[in-house]
């Protein structure tokens, strides 16, 4: 790729941007006000924006390998803080994508250095799902099941914070958990019952 490339495309989408808005990035200075938290893989193939057709200023985005939200991870816990708390966002959604590299990495005995303590997040989800995904006989339909899964326990993860509790409670936040799929561009909902998950965790999660 050219790097100098890059900077002409840029010039161009601020050309054609003021085209229709002349006051356009004048607007997107006074501050934002995201609806959606999106939290996603740092995968090249999946956009957050371009798949999900919003604007800046729309949704509020982390990405990391394997859309992860690890408990004691600074990062991805700051910006759910951050994202619910101040930013008041309605929605937490956690998507994963089928074909992930970070999955697939968690499902292969292999010594990654310090991707092991991330991967091993994933293997932990595989751990708590070990009898449902030992019985898929076909590799691709397990791994497709894990990458599932592990937005299922991400998810999980998402509700065990004091913030999204709170705003459960006192405003009503909802948390989604979807997968892209790479192979035909379709996003799928996973319809995750979260408001079961809450009731089912609560009695060891609870803080708010
Ligand atoms: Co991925």
């Amino acid at each position: 790729m050219n790097i100098e490339q890059i900077f002409e495309n840029n010039r161009a989408w601020i050309q054609s941007k003021l085209e229709l808005d002349p006051e356009y990035f004048n607007n997107l200075s006074k501050g934002q006000n995201p609806e959606i938290l999106y939290i996603g893989c740092a995968d090249s193939r999946v956009t957050a924006e371009e798949l999900m057709g919003v604007k800046p200023g729309e949704a509020f985005i982390h990405r990391n390998i394997a859309n992860m939200v690890p408990n004691t991870d600074l990062s991805v816990m700051s910006v759910l803080e951050y994202a619910v708390t101040h930013l008041r966002v309605n929605h937490v959604v956690v998507c994963g994508h089928y074909f992930c590299g970070g999955v697939l990495a968690a499902m292969q005995s292999t010594d990654l250095g310090i991707l092991n303590p991330w991967l091993r997040n994933i293997r932990d989800v595989y751990r708590l799902h070990q009898k449902e995904l030992n019985a898929i006989e076909d590799d691709t339909r397990r791994y497709m099941r894990l990458v599932e899964l592990n937005v299922q326990e991400q998810c999980v993860n998402v509700l065990k914070t004091a913030a999204v509790q709170r705003a459960y409670r006192t405003r009503g936040i909802t948390v989604h958990g979807w997968v892209f799929d790479i192979e035909s561009g379709r996003l799928i909902d996973l319809e995750i019952d979260f408001r079961s998950i809450l009731d089912k965790i609560r009695e060891i999660y609870h803080l708010d």
